[in-house]
């Protein structure tokens, strides 16, 4: 579609960032190589919306992807981030948010008991590995194809079609050793999860997934599949660790294992836990996280884990998070964005879970709910239309392969919004 409107500030900035920045970027998805043209250089957000370098507005369906659950700078959060920056950028010594932050966690994960706080969703899931292989004693993982867990070596590997796999490297600069110790099934298969555990049971440390997979699609699955992982682990005297770096704190103050009423042995959180600011946490039973250095012999540490300015970020939310306000709200756009959905001629079909949405493009067969079954169509469908969304005001991310993101800052007119721009209207 021949575009009406400038984006010469932000080409220009694509342009220079090019220069100096592998693809202009520092992350990525953010290339927007998936829909193509340059990306949007948003120079301000509030609320719900954001602006972009040529002072064009959107509605913002990605959210920084997923820790914006309140929306750009709220208030209460950015106030707390300037108190805590005014009183000192970082210490690298102990300080009174780490364990405030923490009490609140464990409140939302009452089955956990300790939390260590990394700086990314990547080193919290390289920490659960580290931890589960230590107290095992076994060098494998399993992992499904279609969950992601950010850019850790051993969790880059792909999955053979259906059968049992040892990892391929899917990242150059992956070892194949390496690579060769994830074991990769599809999701929600109960044959290849009992021929993995025969195969190789005895040498899983831990099955690690997002219990409600978000990366790759939404890919939900059925709970008592879920649960079969629960019982296969204990069985096998593997860990079960649950990815919930998107998951966590989006569905209510607590994880998607509460929703599924499972307690895995760790769970990985980053995104909302952070408000915005970095932060990461590995959270699980103190027998497991006393394993970590100085403790135990597991070694994991970070100049900047547990900065002051991150947590009082992850606190500000948290605390507004557990009066249950933004979650009854959420639920609200919900309902408004399914109406919409059913008033539409046409368009994409969806799966909603909360406030997660993926919009699926192909009109044929089921909306998958394994990697392996999205169709060329679907992606295809997402590209072509994605630049006239943008034109649209709505700025929803940009590939086919992820979720969009409703916070607690949306009013149910900007999700109708969404649905009928997406749907062509
Ligand atoms: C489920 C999951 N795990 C891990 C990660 C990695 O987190 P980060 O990008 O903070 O390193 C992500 C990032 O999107 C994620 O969605």
């Amino acid at each position: 579609m021949p575009s009406s409107r400038s984006a010469a500030v932000s080409e220009k900035l694509f342009a220079r960032a090019q220069a100096v920045l592998p693809g202009g970027v520092s992350s990525p998805v953010r290339a927007f190589k998936h829909v193509g043209g340059a990306p949007v250089f948003v120079s301000k957000g509030s609320g719900a919306r954001i602006v972009d370098e040529d002072q064009h507005e959107y509605l913002d369906f990605c959210l920084g992807w997923g820790p914006l659950i309140l929306g750009h700078a709220h208030p209460q959060v950015v106030d707390a981030v300037c108190k805590a920056a005014r009183d000192g950028l970082t210490f690298g010594t102990c300080h009174r948010h780490e364990a405030q932050l923490a009490e609140r966690v464990l409140e939302a994960f009452p089955a956990h008991q300790m939390v260590r706080f990394v700086v990314s969703g990547t080193e919290a899931v390289m920490t659960a590995v580290r931890l589960a292989r230590a107290a095992t004693r076994r060098p494998l993982l399993l992992k499904f194809s279609g969950c992601y867990h950010g850019h850790v070596d051993a969790l880059m590997v792909k999955a053979g079609s259906g059968v049992v796999t040892q990892g391929l490297a899917e990242s150059e600069g992956v070892t194949p050793t390496v690579a060769h110790d994830t074991v990769v099934i599809e999701l929600g298969d109960p044959a290849a999860l009992e021929a993995a555990f025969k195969t190789y049971g005895t040498q899983i440390a831990a099955v690690i997934l997002e219990p409600l997979p978000a990366n790759n699609g939404l890919l939900q699955q059925k709970v008592e599949w879920l649960r079969s992982l629960r019982e296969i682990t204990q069985k096998h005297g593997a860990l079960l660790i649950f990815d919930e770096v998107i998951t966590g704190f989006r569905f209510g103050f607590h994880g998607y294992g509460k929703v599924v009423e499972i307690t895995p042995d760790l769970t990985t959180l980053g995104k909302v836990v952070g408000g915005g600011l970095p932060v990461g946490a590995v959270v699980g039973s103190k027998a497991l996280l006393e394993k970590l250095a100085p403790m135990g012999g597991v070694y994991q540490a970070g100049t900047m884990a547990g900065n002051p300015v991150a947590l009082a970020a992850g606190l500000a939310t948290l605390e507004i998070l557990r009066t249950g306000a933004p979650y009854q709200a959420l639920e609200k756009l919900g309902q408004a964005f399914d109406a919409a959905v059913a008033k539409l001629p046409k368009g994409p079909r969806w799966r909603r879970v909360g406030s997660l949405v993926w919009p699926y493009f192909d009109p044929a067969g089921e909306i998958p709910t394994t990697a392996e079954a999205i169709s060329k169509t679907a992606i295809e469908k997402f590209r072509a239309p994605y630049r006239g969304w943008l034109e649209q005001g709505v700025y929803f991310p940009p590939s086919a392969y992820e979720v969009g993101f409703f916070s607690a800052a949306h009013q149910p007119k900007d999700v109708e919004r969404l649905a009928e721009v997406l749907a062509g209207g």
